[in-house]
């Protein structure tokens, strides 16, 4: 899938674009299906919150082949390899959960302020390519973006390790309403199968959950293959230190293998 000239200018200047209905309704619902099973498993790949409730699965892709194929889709990958010229590599595969009643925020972050200081990421020359896997409200904890903010390069933050389960690199007040001042603030609702594509400096976060509607979404962050890590300090399951350039599967792939899962299931 390639964008656009006006999209690729959309993202240039906001820093994002939305993508409604990239996936069906057949291939979001065996990625449904099988990102239950991963929440229900016991594994260090899988952050709770101090509720207990799944907040995030790292690296589905190495242990899930519904996640597998997601983790190389050309609807995905081609966006990436046309915005940075080049060929990709993960660096990072998370399904977060934002579950119903219990989903925990995201303070407000840059992904590339994290990847620089606990990776040693040299270029914002990676992102996120995000898959909505449920329904995204303006009530059940959307992204929220603040458009422009990627202009400003790494913003300085401060390593928050309390205010949830899960370490961030994060802003203060006066940043984010400097930001918002600059450039307001957006939170791309949808269907399921619509993808999100933002810069890796762009200031974003999300409010908790309440409602009894989860709020799936899976993000592969793909880095470009020049770009790799050079001082990671996560494991490797949280940055990846396979460099291998990514193939891009057929189109079709994940949607024959939801058929073949649904017949298995008959
Ligand atoms: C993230 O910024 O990595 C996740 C935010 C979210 O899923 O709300
Ligand atoms: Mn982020």
């Amino acid at each position: 899938m390639k964008l656009t000239q006006q999209q690729l200018e959309h993202f240039d200047e906001e820093g994002w674009i939305f993508l409604e209905n990239c996936f069906s309704p057949e291939e979001v619902a065996v990625l449904n299906e099988e990102g239950e099973k991963i929440y229900a498993e016991e594994r260090e790949e899988v952050w709770r919150e101090t509720s207990g409730a799944p907040r995030t699965a790292f690296a589905a892709h190495t242990y899930n082949e519904a996640f597998g194929i997601l983790g190389r889709h050309p609807r995905l990958i081609e966006p990436l390899e046309q915005a940075f010229g080049e060929k990709v590599y993960m660096h990072q595969y998370k399904i977060n959960a934002k579950a119903k009643f219990t989903g925990d925020v995201w303070q407000w972050h840059q992904d590339f302020g994290t990847w620089h200081r606990d990776d040693g990421m040299p270029e914002p020359r990676a992102m996120n390519i995000a898959v909505f896997l449920d329904e995204v409200f303006p009530f059940n904890g959307p992204l929220m973006l603040l458009p422009r903010s990627h202009k400003h390069g790494i913003l300085d933050a401060a390593h928050d390790t309390s205010t949830t389960s899960y370490p961030l690199w994060t802003l203060d007040e006066d940043t984010v309403e400097k930001m918002v001042a600059n450039g307001g603030l957006v939170a791309p609702t949808g269907k399921p199968g619509g993808v999100l594509m933002f810069h890796g400096n762009l200031v974003h976060g999300s409010a908790g959950n309440i409602t009894p509607y989860p709020r799936k979404i899976v993000y592969l962050t793909l880095n470009a293959v020049s770009n790799h890590i050079r001082k990671p300090t996560r494991p490797e399951w949280i940055a990846h230190q396979d460099f291998t350039p990514i193939e891009a599967c057929a189109d079709d792939a994940l949607l024959n293998f939801a058929r073949q899962y649904a017949t298995a299931a008959e």
